[in-house]
């Protein structure tokens, strides 16, 4: 999604801001810009495309602004163009706004400021703003933005400068945002952290409708109606490490080596020994709820998916899990007798967010799982887990599905103990092969020469079949999505036992199917279905711990996987898929970190 970098003090903006972007970069972004304060007049600079083509004008147009905004654009409105990138600005140009979100009723705003005579220059709902703000500019800036705020519906994150002033103006409303103070009297304003992680380590959380001004005396809060407000200012523990790829040539192979960490990080954060501390401040009596919810998007679906199996086993409650973007509009039974688990790496996931908020309406408990402390969701949660995964930079998600389930796998032995479902021997034996868990990743990381003989087979096809049964359908899932992301081969995740009920028609001689057989009791009717996938000329790979004997025989190869105990097998048993994905997508050529048309953070509907 898009990003935002703003910068004032005497560092040179435009060196900040294009650092900021860059490290904003893994977002996802189509076209980048910067609004440069310079002398009395703003400079703006926008370009479709990657973010060396900024650079290239940077260069070749030196500056030392004190004051920048900058932006990535993930475009909604209108392509990808030079016209419709950030920033935007007023017809004099005087007034220049980057904006994260969606203006839902930029539509009407601009009949109404095109009556007034104001004309647009992009297809962007972003140019309203900036009419708007001119509208009721009379010399204040902060003002004129407070004025403006209450007209803009949907979501945003918006950075204004404007000619006059050296100052930054700020508004968020649902959109993340922080501020970042340095040691030299220079601030920062940015979408994530990260993107200014390398100059400072000190950030404000603006509150949702706040308005921030910034001027080289510091940092001033407005609630919505312009009346200051205070805001705590925060030290995050992040090294400015977390964003760089350390050796890797990407970082979603970074990640993928990260797991035996991140793994063990969650379960260390929430441990002392064996005993799991979940102090929970609003979940204290699990007979209170009838029903578990667990929503969430894309592979945090798929880590409730695993989830579930561990809580229903353990916890002995029903459980279903959801997609946020249509639990949201349909989730009729959600009541006071209610959990509602929302798992989201971000934690600003824009249809977990609605989730979360309808939820408590409904009076449920609302927990969430998320990898960034003090996101959105994890601070309107009424408990929260956070995983230790540490930055997830690649867009396909790969080390927080990991430590997702380990969070899952955590929460329903803690819950499952309270409940007197777990004995003490079980309880101990559980731990101990979550103990485990790091070092049958390392196993699996250790010998990548069957995954990438199996990439180089699959880089051509056209289509791909993951099959499997129970938890292995799952694990074929999360697999199955990694592989379209970033391979872009076209490829599709289905229960083993029904291909033969309408998918099967699609197997030709050399269709690659990828079968995950990780569960002993499943094992059998798996290899039956693999077989019947075999006799119209299937290529199956086998993704396996158990009956491999069997297996050899009949597919024609097997990665071998180390077995782990109940949910636990999904985290051996997903490294090769997400490992196949990256190989598969490096020998297509394709750019890793950055497949085409997706974003990191989906913070619009
Ligand atoms: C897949 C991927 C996405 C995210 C989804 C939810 O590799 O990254 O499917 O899992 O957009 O994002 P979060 O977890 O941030 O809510």
């Amino acid at each position: 999604m898009c990003g935002i970098v703003g910068y004032l003090g005497k560092n040179g903006a435009e060196k900040v801001i294009l650092e900021g972007l860059k490290r904003l970069e893994y977002r996802g972004y189509d076209s980048s810009g910067i609004a440069m304060h310079s002398g009395s007049e703003l400079k703006i600079a926008k370009f479709k495309g990657r973010l060396a083509n900024l650079s290239d004008y940077l260069t070749e147009n030196p500056g030392n602004s004190p004051v920048a905004i900058g932006h990535t654009r993930w475009a909604t409105h209108g392509e990808p163009s030079d016209a419709n990138s950030h920033p935007h600005f007023n017809t004099t140009k005087t007034i220049a706004v980057v904006h994260n979100g969606i203006i839902e009723n930029y539509h009407s705003l601009k009949n109404e400021l095109s009556e007034k005579g104001y004309t647009f220059s992009s297809e962007t709902d972003t140019e309203t703003i900036p009419h708007l703000i001119d509208s009721f500019y009379e010399g204040d800036l902060l003002s004129a933005v407070v004025k403006t705020v209450p007209l803009l519906r949907g979501s945003f994150a918006i950075a204004v400068v404007c000619a006059d002033k050296k100052e930054i103006v700020a508004a968020r409303k649902e959109s993340p945002m922080v501020i970042g103070v340095g040691d030299n009297n220079d601030f920062f304003v940015a979408s994530d952290v990260l993107a200014v992680l390398s100059y400072t380590k000190k950030f404000y959380y603006p509150e949702n409708n706040d308005i921030i001004r910034i001027t080289e005396n510091g940092v001033e809060f407005f609630d919505a109606s312009g009346s200051p407000v205070t805001r705590e200012l925060k030290t995050v523990e992040l090294s400015a490490d977390a964003a760089t790829k350390c050796g890797y040539d990407h970082f979603m192979l970074k990640e993928i080596y990260e797991q035996p960490d991140s793994c063990a990080n969650t379960v260390s954060r929430y441990c002392s020994g064996d005993e799991i501390q979940l102090d929970f401040g609003s979940i204290k009596n699990m007979a209170a709820y009838d029903t578990i919810y667990i929503v969430a998007c894309g592979t945090a679906y798929h880590a409730g998916l695993v989830g579930k199996l561990a809580l229903e086993k353990y916890v002995k409650i029903p459980t279903t899990v959801d997609i946020a973007s249509e639990f949201r509009y349909y989730a009729p039974f959600v009541n006071e007798k209610s959990l509602v688990i929302l798992i989201s790496q971000s934690g600003e996931t824009a249809d977990t967010l609605a989730t979360l908020r309808n939820a408590k309406a409904a009076g449920a408990t609302v927990l969430s799982i998320t990898n960034v402390a003090g996101s959105t969701i994890a601070r309107e949660s009424d408990d929260v887990i956070n995983t230790a995964a540490g930055p997830e930079i690649a867009v396909a998600s790969t080390k927080a599905f990991t430590s997702q389930i380990t969070a899952l796998f955590l929460l329903a032995i803690y819950l499952g103990k309270q409940l007197g479902n777990i004995s003490d021997e079980e309880y101990s034996f559980l731990m101990s092969e979550l103990h485990l868990i790091p070092e049958k990743i390392r196993e699996v990381l250790a010998d990548m020469s069957s995954v990438k003989a199996a990439a180089k087979r699959i880089k051509k096809c056209n289509q791909l079949f993951y099959i499997g049964r129970g938890l292995d359908r799952v694990i074929a899932m999360e697999g199955a999505l990694k592989l379209k992301e970033i391979s872009y081969i076209y490829t599709e995740a289905f229960p083993a036992g029904e291909m033969k009920h309408g998918p099967i028609a699609l197997i030709e001689p050399g269709t690659p199917a990828i079968a995950l057989v990780t569960q002993e009791s499943a094992a059998e009717k798996t290899i039956s279905n693999i077989k019947e996938l075999k006799a119209r000329g299937a290529y199956v790979i086998a993704i396996a711990n158990t009956s491999l004997e069997e297996l050899r025989k009949t597919v024609d190869f097997v990665i071998e996987v180390p077995d782990a105990e109940g949910i636990l097998a999904a985290i051996p048993a997903i490294i090769p898929c997400q490992s196949l994905a990256y190989y598969t997508s490096i020998y297509k050529g394709n750019d890793v970190d950055k497949p085409r048309n997706l974003a990191k953070s989906v913070t619009v509907e």
